[in-house]
């Protein structure tokens, strides 16, 4: 059973990570885990504390001379800032806080934020209890968790990627085939180079009115082996999983898979991917077009996996909304501190890690093993099955 959860303060000493269920022998390393975090804090339109962080996991246990062991992988990241927060996010009690630290305390509510429902759902009096947990420095661990997926899916030959599709109301043009390397170079991780650079401006003009913008992300999952999820129970279904996953992550508000909501005025015909006769027995189910997004039935189908997600802009304005103090319910003007004007395009490299463990998890529900080459015989002897009946026994 591959399972994970995550521990961690966006102000607190820093983020923990447990993952258990990964096999036995897979090679992995703090640099390949630091690849994927490095990715996370890139990108056109992140606030100050990206300057701060420069993430770098820690390998607690569950791996040995370079290979996981098959026990638990416990990752730490430190929060480089907990310096400057020490006394407002003591574990310990504080007796006569600092002015400083006082001045730490949140009651001005931000709408969009988790900030109303999480003070009343926990009897808080100080909305920073809900705020550091509802800030999306939890989506670093996340990704160092998402690393070890990929690393773990990278062996079967599955690949991930994610790409910018829209920000701030200008869309990207398709690309096809896309360019990944142009992807990471891009500022905003965004396919269309014209685009992009409207993007820029979009965002440049958000932060300039001290307000902030939203996007549409696609991540593609490529070489998903035919099979995974299963139609049989609602909870395994794979699309299901994957629209979780990705409703998850902070901000997020719609997920589509394929085309998504543009197939609802279309007819059948128009929809669904024509199956090939065999031509190629490494490849025996070819489609001419992907609209399915590669799932059917709540399986894998065989073609790319490709979702989308909306995020929304960020609730926390340089020019803050109306709202009303926690203390008094008299109105103000809604908390402000550091924040992003846009993070459309760390959430591509987020929503990587999120799919990568769904698949992940799916995987192994499907090939188990305990150990890397039990997992690979396993995966090799269906493979040899996953063609027309009379071709492939
Ligand atoms: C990569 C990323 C960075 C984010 N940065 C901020 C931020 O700087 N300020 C902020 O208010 N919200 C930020 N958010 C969004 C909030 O974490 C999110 O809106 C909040 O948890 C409320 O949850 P909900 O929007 O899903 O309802 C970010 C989200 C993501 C995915």
């Amino acid at each position: 059973m591959f399972r994970w959860f995550t521990a961690g303060e966006s102000h607190g000493q820093g983020l923990m990570i447990i993952l258990e269920g990964v096999p036995a022998g897979l090679t992995i390393s703090e640099d390949y885990i630091g690849v994927q975090l490095a990715r996370r804090q890139r990108g056109y339109g992140r606030g100050g504390r990206m300057l701060i962080e420069q993430d770098r996991a820690h390998i607690m246990s569950g791996v040995r001379h370079g290979l996981t062991l098959g026990s638990p992988i416990g990752i730490t990241l430190e929060n480089k800032d907990w310096v400057n927060w020490q006394e407002a996010m003591s574990v310990a009690p504080v007796e006569n806080m600092s002015q400083e630290g006082r001045n730490r305390r949140v009651t001005r509510i931000r709408p969009g934020h988790a900030d109303l429902p999480g003070a009343m759902k926990y009897g808080f009096e100080d909305v920073r209890n809900v705020l550091e947990r509802a800030s999306a420095r939890e989506t670093a661990a996340r990704v160092a968790a998402g690393a070890v997926a990929i690393r773990l899916l990278e062996e079967f030959g599955v690949a991930l990627h994610s790409h910018v599709v829209s920000i701030g109301g200008v869309w990207a043009k398709p690309v096809e085939p896309i360019n990944w390397e142009s992807v990471e170079e891009s500022p905003v991780r965004c396919a269309d180079p014209e685009a992009a650079s409207r993007m820029v401006a979009a965002i440049d003009a958000a932060k300039e009115a001290g307000d902030t913008v939203g996007g549409t992300v696609e991540v593609i999952a490529e070489n998903v082996p035919i099979g995974l999820g299963t139609h049989i129970q609602w909870d395994r279904k794979l699309d299901g999983r994957i629209a979780q996953a990705l409703m998850s992550i902070n901000a997020v508000k719609a997920v589509s898979i394929g085309p998504g909501w543009e197939v609802v005025d279309l007819r059948g015909s128009q929809v669904h991917d024509v199956i090939q006769p065999v031509s190629d027995p490494d490849h025996p189910w070819q489609r001419l077009t992907n609209r399915a997004g590669g799932t059917e039935g709540g399986m894998s189908d065989g073609m790319p996996i490709v979702a989308r997600f909306a995020i929304k802009p960020i609730a926390t304005l340089r020019n803050p909304l109306p709202s009303v103090d926690l203390d008094t319910g008299e109105a103000v003007q809604a908390h402000f501190e550091r924040s992003d004007v846009c993070q459309a395009p760390p959430a591509g490299v987020i929503g990587e890690a999120m799919v990568a463990l769904v698949l992940a998890d799916a995987f192994l529900e499907k090939f188990g093993g305990d150990s890397l080459p039990e997992t690979r015989r396993n995966f090799e002897g269906y493979m040899k099955t996953v063609g027309p009946r009379k071709l492939y026994q």
